[in-house]
């Protein structure tokens, strides 16, 4: 099979949607996926992201096969601590899934000729495209926390023929010297914006990032720099990605004893599989990271405070129980706080995600339901 049939196929696994534009589509075919991903890495095959390791050596055809499909391949583990190997390790840099790319690309919308800065440099995919779609006349500017994953990167760039501007830094502090920006592309899960990123950008401009603040799966979000130096916009759909690693969720939680015993009468799996408006809601009205795993029959949820991890609830869900066990740490109801703000999203009428929205000023960020100024919670 050519590259192209190759590209052709995977643009036909990506679900059409109102973002993934002509234009994205047509960059994704001219700048070929596989000179980014290394002869040996992990594979997240399919919506339920099964792991495999892939190698170009070995299997060569598995590993056409997943570079060519709509799946994560993880490139760095625990930040390059370890090599990449079978197992649970944390991903920590990766070529991300087509279908999201094509998302957050469609939501930014770079056109021809524009300054573009990206965050999260990661394989270089991703900035080779943003490269293709701004054309000659256009720069883009990406940063990458991590050295090594940087110095692969400009290799991979070297050889599929782009040449944006890569920088090794923490991008939260975007690159003055080469603003200002029509763009910013963000590719690492964002809890606080950082407001230099605004800054940084003329009026009018994009910034897209995934707002992931610790409940659930992240949120694309797309924000316009105002003339004031603000900046507002909506949710506009599905967007989960590691962690800027400066924003990553407290781990491992502390337990020193003196826990509570409790029982609730709600079921933790409403707030676990909560809709995306409610996750929103309870993000803005707790502040808290929420997390679940699934185990044999049971679903255990912890609720945690992002600053303090000796403060802490988890609830366990067993079927058949008519009440739930909860063992509350620390001197916060978090459990009750984070049902109140599910029953207040509920009583609000169960907004959608894109009814949520965000505004960003030197004074930090909040967000909103439907308007900036008088739908603010938080
Ligand atoms: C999902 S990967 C990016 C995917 C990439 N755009 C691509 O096309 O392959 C996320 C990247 O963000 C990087 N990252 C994390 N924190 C960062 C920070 N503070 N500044 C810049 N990059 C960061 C990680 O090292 C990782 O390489």
């Amino acid at each position: 099979m050519s590259i192209g049939q190759r590209i052709d196929q995977t643009i036909r696994e990506i679900p059409p949607a109102a973002q993934r534009t002509p234009r994205v589509l047509d960059a994704m075919r001219a700048v070929p996926r596989h000179p980014f991903i290394p002869a040996y890495a992990q594979a997240l095959l399919g919506p339920a992201e099964i792991e495999r390791m892939i190698d170009l050596d070995a299997d060569p055809d598995t590993w056409w096969d997943a570079v060519y499909s709509d799946s994560v391949i993880v490139t760095q583990v625990d930040d390059g601590a370890g090599a990449i190997k079978p197992g649970a390790d944390t991903p920590t840099s990766s070529a991300s899934a087509p279908s999201t790319v094509a998302d957050l690309l469609g939501w930014l919308n770079p056109e021809p000729g524009q300054r573009v800065l990206e965050i999260g440099t990661g394989t270089g995919w991703t900035a080779a495209l943003l490269s293709h779609l701004v054309g000659e006349r256009g720069t883009v500017t990406s940063i990458e926390v991590d050295a090594t994953v940087a110095e692969q990167a400009a290799k991979n760039l070297a050889t599929a023929g782009a040449r944006p501007h890569l920088i090794v830094a923490d991008g939260a502090g975007g690159c003055a010297q080469r603003a200002p920006y029509d763009r910013v592309h963000v590719t690492c899960g964002i809890r606080d914006v950082p407001y230099a990123w605004v800054e940084q950008s003329r009026p009018g401009a994009v910034i897209v990032l995934p707002y992931c603040p610790g409940l659930g799966n992240g949120h694309g979000l797309r924000l316009v720099v105002m003339p004031d130096a603000t900046a507002h916009g909506r949710f506009t759909g599905f967007a989960a990605y590691m962690m800027m690693r400066s924003q990553r969720p407290p781990t491992p939680v502390r337990d020193d004893g003196g826990g509570r015993d409790l029982t609730t009468r709600i079921d933790p799996r409403t707030i676990a599989f909560a809709a995306p408006g409610a996750l929103l809601a309870m993000a803005a009205l707790t502040g808290l990271q929420v997390t679940y795993k699934q185990q044999d029959d049971q679903v255990l949820l912890w609720a945690m405070d992002q600053d303090d991890p000796g403060i802490w609830t988890l609830v366990v869900h067993e079927p058949g129980r008519a009440e739930f066990e909860v063992y509350e740490l620390g001197d916060r109801p978090l459990w009750d706080e984070v049902t109140d703000a599910y029953f207040r999203w509920v009583s609000w009428g169960e907004p959608g995600r894109d009814r949520f929205g965000m505004t960003v000023t030197p004074e930090g960020q909040r967000i909103w339901l439907d308007d900036p100024e008088r739908g603010r919670l938080a």
